[in-house]
């Protein structure tokens, strides 16, 4: 088949789809991430589906309605969030129980007439307002188990264009100039990855999509692959044609079974519309997509250490080089993407390099999408322009620090990371300026931090990650982390030695220089960034105090006269029988026999109960 006739049979195809779309009156759309689901989505869902027909929607008010399910939209904690359409008219409801159903059927469906109480406020629009999407422009918006939801808005547009018109050459060319770098972590430029791919003169090569996503809080992959798979399919395929590969996998944890059977679902409906598969939309070009799943070990996130899993071999880093792109999969050159990075790339072509590039910074381009977590209002999940300072991320998008509290400090970057305080918070969050001040982007995990976390224990809880996760290959990750923890387990104790802050940088430093694989190399990072932004919270737990009162064995539980009635609710929670007092007296706790366990303290309703 010649090109412009491949082209009249693809766009007569696109026609007839769009033909058997009916124009819809009502359109529902339920959020069914898995935090959707969690808060009940697929019980919503039913309930609407249930109202619906009960109440003989389609015979009565439209002849058209929808309910769709569609990935997340962001603001998770107001799930499970709903759209209802009317005639072109969308209302959003947050919270929604499927009690709320009959109500919004009938008041909103039926009379028109939306029912304000439990409308989104001015937060939900407010979280929406300074985000910029491209990568999760469909999430949340289209069904993400429908390959005709993505076809209707232009997707799989942007592989048929560089399938039939456009070199390899010329694509990674547009690739470059968009400026997009790696999403996930190290932020290398990916047309410059596939450039050297592609000049590889093998006939096997390989397109591997990292979604194995290991930080702990980090949700953005699992988010986009629930919300839009055929984004990253179309990505890959792009790519793949780009470097001349024609076998590719996904790399998935099996913790993310939404995501696996979402991802499974497009890929099958992918082969079947002729996306993936031999001869791909009738050109010469082959390229098929398995899925690999991973047991959860946070090193498989990294490239080699991938590849040997997929090999069937236990999950370790080896050196680098060769980098994968020269000897990757069974020794072939590969390229290795996060899942960010590869759905970027259908909207780049779509949209052109110069649209890409004209959001972010000069050396950071478009956006960045962060799990939004920790001590905030609206944590959720935000795309943001890169360059975009911390301050607009955490208070107008995420509505401030939950109980007004006082900021502390963010960390970025996982257990990879570095925490950025306070008083920096016109910061840019972009690659070099979070690099700057000591941190990174990372993958994109956004932790709030307020006066009530500790943070010796925040690099404790990150190291305890890592230290567990280590592959054990290397002397200086294996063993270095091991020593790092000791020191901080004591200093949280309460039983830290003069020198032992210094210790830990020194070591850091050494682990930092000597470890095989960027896991080792990041791993002190939590520690030297709160070592240089807090040390006098260092200090103060060698001078046995935890500021922030959340180390236990610093703490002392003490009970205060005047907000004391004697209810004697403390002494019959006290496992150590610690609390003695009559009833309507003021009760005491015997600190020789407190075991720190805190029952007294979330026991009082009188607020009686104090520790520092
Ligand atoms: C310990 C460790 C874990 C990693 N985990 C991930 C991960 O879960 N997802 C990911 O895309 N990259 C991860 N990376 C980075 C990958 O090695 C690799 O750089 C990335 O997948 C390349 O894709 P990109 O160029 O699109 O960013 C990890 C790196 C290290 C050192
Ligand atoms: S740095 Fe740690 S995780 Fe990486 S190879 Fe060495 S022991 Fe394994
Ligand atoms: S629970 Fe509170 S009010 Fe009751 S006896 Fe204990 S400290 Fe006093």
């Amino acid at each position: 088949m010649g090109r412009q006739q491949l082209i009249n049979s693809l766009k007569k195809y696109v026609l007839s789809r769009v033909q058997t779309v009916k124009p819809t009156n009502i359109v529902i759309k339920v959020c069914m991430g898995t935090g959707g689901i969690a808060a009940g989505g697929s019980e919503v869902m039913d309930a609407f589906r249930t109202e619906l027909d009960a109440s003989g929607i389609e015979a009565t008010v439209a002849k058209n309605c929808l309910t769709h399910k569609v990935g997340c939209r962001g603001l998770c904690a107001k799930d499970v969030l709903v759209d209802v359409i009317v005639k072109g008219q969308k209302t959003t409801y947050q919270y929604v129980k499927p009690e709320m159903i009959s109500r919004i059927v009938k008041e909103h469906i039926i009379e028109n007439n939306p029912v304000t109480d439990w409308v989104v406020g001015d937060d939900y629009h407010n979280f929406h307002k300074k985000q910029l999407k491209v990568v999760l422009s469909d999430c949340g918006s289209i069904d993400p188990e429908d390959i005709d939801a993505y076809i209707a808005g232009k997707g799989y547009e942007a592989a048929r264009k560089v399938l039939t018109s456009s070199a390899p050459e010329d694509v990674i060319g547009i690739i470059k100039a968009s400026g997009l770098r790696g999403r996930g972590g190290a932020g290398f430029p990916t047309g410059v990855k596939w450039e050297a791919a592609m000049k590889q003169a093998s006939r096997q090569k390989y397109m591997i999509c990292n979604a194995d996503e290991g930080d702990p809080g980090a949700f953005m992959d699992r988010s986009v692959i629930e919300g839009n798979p055929h984004a990253v399919i179309e990505g890959m395929i792009i790519g793949a044609y780009s470097i001349g590969a024609d076998k590719g996998y996904v790399y998935i944890r099996a913790e993310y079974p939404l995501a696996v059977e979402r991802l499974r679902k497009a890929l099958s409906d992918a082969r079947t519309r002729g996306f993936l598969g031999k001869d791909i939309l009738g050109t010469k070009f082959s390229f098929d997509i398995k899925v690999k799943l991973g047991a959860g070990a946070f090193v498989c996130g990294e490239e080699t250490a991938l590849i040997a899993s997929i090999e069937g071999q236990r999950g370790m880093p080896r050196a680098k080089p060769p980098f994968p792109v020269y000897s990757g999969l069974w020794g072939k050159p590969t390229v290795i993407n996060n899942v960010e990075t590869l759905a970027n790339i259908p909207y780049i072509i779509r949209n052109g390099a110069e649209w890409f590039s004209s959001f972010g910074t000069e050396k950071s381009k478009g956006t960045k999408v962060f799990a939004l977590t920790g001590k905030i209002k609206n944590s959720g999940l935000i795309e943001v322009p890169m360059g975009i300072p911390l301050r607009e991320i955490i208070y107008d998008i995420g509505g401030g620090i939950e109980g007004d509290r006082a900021l502390k400090a963010i960390q970025t970057g996982g257990p990879s990371g570095g925490c950025i305080p306070a008083e920096m918070l016109d910061t840019p969050v972009d690659f070099e300026s979070l690099a700057k001040v000591g941190s990174i982007v990372g993958s994109g995990g956004m932790v709030v931090l307020d006066e009530d976390n500790c943070m010796v224990n925040m690099a404790q809880y990150f190291l305890q990650f890592t230290q567990m996760e280590s592959c054990g290959k290397c002397v200086p990750c294996r063993i270095g982390t091991k020593r790092l923890l000791e020191i901080l387990d004591r200093i949280t104790k309460g039983k830290g030695k003069e020198g032992d802050i210094e210790l830990l940088g020194k070591l850091s430093a050494d682990i930092k220089a000597a470890s095989l694989c960027g896991l080792g190399q990041t791993a002190p990072n939590p520690i030297l960034s709160t070592i240089k932004y807090f040390r006098d919270e260092y200090e103060a737990h060698l001078n046995g105090k935890c500021p922030a009162a959340v180390c236990k064995e610093l703490l002392t539980y003490y009970i205060l006269e005047e907000f004391c009635k004697g209810c004697g609710a403390c002494l019959r929670a006290c496992p150590a029988k610690a609390i003695t007092g009559e009833k309507k007296k003021l009760h005491k706790i015997d600190s020789a026999m407190c075991i720190k366990c805190g029952a007294c303290f979330d026991v009082c309703k009188f607020k009686a109960v104090g520790k520092e």
